[in-house]
């Protein structure tokens, strides 16, 4: 079905969906992200020029009134979503536009610091025409982050286009946490993708969420040869002194000792979307984490750094098996 006759379709336009997330606690967005919102757009708040956080599909807007809540100089947020039934406190902040519309046609006259679209994705048609027309909307330097299904994409002969779709974000330097199922992208981006949105299907069934979500078919619209697209941005992670540090290429994680919980690694293994590598995370005490693979320079190195600080032997990261599932590397005694 097209755009439109989705939109009318009760898998979109569903009661039971969870439209309630605040921004941070147990039903949250720090939680589904990863990181604060506040916290990525404190930099900006910091400067003359403000910061601006727009949130797609964004529900009833509760994290954005907890965020305007918060009372900071200089913030502008904005939601969108099809379903106009804020919550009132999002609906009387002073500094908190909220929009009924769709992701799909409407467009911001302004860029913004952080643009979320937390679990919002799923119920689009064009899930990736969406993505590309949001990384545009970035100010140098800001954040897009959004959960993205990639099971969900699909070529027109009935194929999953999973590996196809992870492959061109990667090649296009778009990161994709597929435990978090969550794209990334720093700065504003043209992303071009060969593929053309051809329809989605409502029928599709649960996603991983557990709801009933919308399966998306694109066509492959080039052949032939492109030129060799530019390396994505070469990541480490480094563990000394001052705590755990993540350098993601194009956004630094960091963690000092004090607020870190635990530390673990993992084997991650997805046969259809062709991943398999091991991760560690890092929880902190505030209840978010740090996750960076092994592709990262001194992956192995940080290993056995945490577990050399907290004097037991590192474990045999060759030997990790999917099924062994988080194993402790550092804990806070
Ligand atoms: C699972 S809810 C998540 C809401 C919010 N982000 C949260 O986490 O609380 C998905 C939201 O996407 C909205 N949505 C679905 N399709 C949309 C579209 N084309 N444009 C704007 N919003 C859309 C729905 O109305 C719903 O509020």
């Amino acid at each position: 079905m097209d755009e439109e006759r989705l939109q009318r379709s009760a898998v979109v336009a569903n009661n039971a969906m969870n439209r309630e997330r605040g921004l941070d606690g147990v039903n949250s967005y720090a939680r589904d992200l990863g990181f604060h919102p506040l916290d990525r757009l404190e930099p900006p708040l910091s400067g003359q020029d403000g910061a601006a956080w727009l949130d797609l599909c964004c529900g009833r807007g509760r994290a954005l009134a907890q965020a305007a809540g918060q009372r900071r100089d200089g913030l502008t947020l904005v939601g969108v979503d099809l379903v106009g039934h804020f919550d009132p406190a999002a609906a009387s902040a002073p500094n908190l536009t909220l929009v009924t519309g769709s992701i799909t046609t409407w467009r911001p006259d302004r860029t913004f610091d952080l643009i979320t679209c937390v679990h919002g994705l799923h119920y689009v048609g064009d899930k990736l025409g969406v993505l590309a027309r949001a990384l545009t909307w970035l100010s140098p330097g800001g954040t897009f982050a959004g959960h993205l299904d990639l099971n969900s994409i699909r070529l027109l002969d009935g194929g999953p286009a999973t590996r196809l779709v992870r492959r061109l974000l990667r090649e296009a330097g778009i990161g994709y946490d597929a435990r978090r199922r969550l794209v990334t992208c720093t700065g504003p981006r043209e992303l071009d993708l060969p593929l053309a949105f051809a329809g989605a299907d409502d029928q599709a069934g649960p996603n991983y969420t557990g709801q009933p979500a919308v399966d998306s078919y694109y066509r492959p619209t080039r052949t032939g040869t492109r030129a060799e697209p530019a390396p994505s941005p070469r990541r480490a992670v480094t563990v000394d002194d001052t705590g755990v540090r993540v350098d993601h290429g194009t956004w630094v994680a960091e963690a000092a000792w004090a607020d870190l919980a635990g530390a673990t690694v993992s084997r991650f293994v997805v046969e259809v979307a062709d991943v398999d590598h091991l991760e560690l995370t890092v929880d902190l005490v505030y209840g978010h984490h740090l996750s960076v693979a092994d592709d990262a320079d001194g992956f192995a190195e940080a290993v056995a750094e945490l577990a050399r600080r907290w004097g037991r032997p590192a474990p045999d990261l060759a030997a990790l098996a999917p099924g062994d599932g988080h194993v402790d590397v550092w804990r806070r005694g």
